[in-house]
């Protein structure tokens, strides 16, 4: 008998789609695949010196369970920098990827029953990260109109007795699209009025392609107290293999979240610990780099979309996604239990395309396509999903 904790979760939407891909390629079965979150780069050269360098100095032995302190000033540092927000070194706690980051945050605040906010659409693991420790997601409607950003008065009217959190995605995945700094103040007002902590995700930080990125946490003191920030290096630094993400949080949470990784995995590889170190002193040029590629990578995506009848989408501000609304295509699909599903299958079976079924972030009648890969790739699968909606 398995544990009661997973009859309420499913399992990922985009390891399913990724199990279809794997098997189409097996047969010799050409697929253009738009649904990974995974940045099509390398680690930089001078992030993974430091990695190599890190092995043979024999940098491998048991470590500080929040992370070795080199890479930890770097964090201070950089947040300091970069995001105008002061943290102690004690404040950060280095993790299995910011994955990790949000799971220990969840089991070092969240009590059975509590509510957590979770604005619509959101990332696919959120909901299940926080049934897996017996709390409860609350799905707040977002506006199209607005981007699908969040309210304070959409915050308002969901707050009960058990609220404890809200979950801030931003730039958000799936729609690409950034708060601005005086949203975010609202957003915080309320938390702060509510006695609510906000998990902000600011893993995408760095795929901005405006210079509009306000991290939560700098907004006031008060802001930081109740923020729980998560960052990482898998997208940044498109290092998703070297499971390297971080949060920073008041000294009491980042010291019951050490506790708990201490106690779990005792700490990140140090080998992984050394290239994200690289990554923040010596390689802000090849990261500015990636991010001039996806935005033309952005634009192509978007001038092929605009094209398209009977498609529209949010138009991303950052991340590497494109949220497309396919409602129009509704009364042209037989589906039973998803449209976004069934849209998904037959766009794979019939024209060797993948994306990712817009249910997975809680909305059926989207789906999300990424545009971290080759402009080919970009071309010929935004093409083939013209051809498909042409023969519905
Ligand atoms: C919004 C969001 N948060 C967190 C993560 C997890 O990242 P990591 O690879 O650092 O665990 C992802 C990865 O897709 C993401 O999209």
């Amino acid at each position: 008998m398995l544990s009661r904790r997973l009859n309420n979760v499913t399992p990922s939407f985009t390891i399913g789609i990724s199990n279809k891909v794997s098997e189409l390629k097996s047969k010799g079965i050409e697929v253009v695949n738009l649904s990974i979150g995974e940045p099509d780069f390398n680690v930089p050269d001078k992030a993974k010196n430091e990695a190599i360098k890190a092995i043979n100095n024999n940098k491998t032995k048991y470590a500080m369970v929040s992370g070795i302190k080199e890479l930890k000033n770097a964090i201070v540092e950089k947040l300091k920098n970069e995001n105008n927000v002061h943290y102690d070194i004690d404040e950060i706690v280095v993790s299995n990827g910011a994955k990790h980051s949000i799971t220990n945050t969840l089991i070092a605040i969240l009590n059975p029953q509590d509510e957590v906010l979770i604005p619509k659409p959101y990332w696919v693991s959120y909901p299940e990260m926080i049934r897996l420790v017996d709390a409860t997601p609350i799905f707040i409607d977002t506006d199209k109109n607005n981007n699908f950003k969040i309210t304070p008065e959409q915050i308002q009217k969901n707050i009960t007795a058990k609220t404890k959190m809200i979950f801030i995605t931003n730039p958000s995945n799936p729609t690409g699209a950034i708060y601005t700094k005086e949203e975010l103040k609202s957003i915080v007002d309320i938390c702060l009025k509510n006695n609510i902590y906000i998990l902000a995700d600011e893993i995408y930080e760095k795929i901005c392609y405006k210079d509009n990125f306000t991290s939560i946490a700098s907004l006031s003191p008060e802001a930081k107290n109740i923020t729980i920030t998560i960052n990482g290096f898998s997208k940044s630094a498109a290092m998703t293999g070297l499971r390297l993400g971080y949060s920073a949080s008041n000294k009491s949470i980042a010291k019951a979240i050490s506790t708990i990784q201490g106690h779990l995995v005792s700490h990140p590889s140090t080998i992984s610990q050394w290239a994200g170190y690289g990554s923040l002193k010596y390689c802000k040029e090849d990261i500015n780099n990636m991010v001039k590629i996806y935005k033309q990578k952005r634009d192509l995506a978007i001038s092929i979309l605009s094209k398209i009848k009977d498609l529209d989408f949010i138009y991303p501000q950052g991340a590497f996604y494109i949220f497309i609304d396919i409602s129009k295509l509704k009364s042209k699909i037989n589906y039973k239990n998803s449209f976004s599903i069934e849209f998904c299958n037959k766009l794979l079976e019939n024209n060797k395309v993948a994306a990712v079924p817009g249910i997975a972030f809680g909305m059926d009648d989207f789906i999300r396509i990424s545009y971290a890969c080759s402009e080919e790739n970009i071309i010929k699968g935004l093409n083939e999903i013209k051809n498909f909606i042409e023969t519905l």
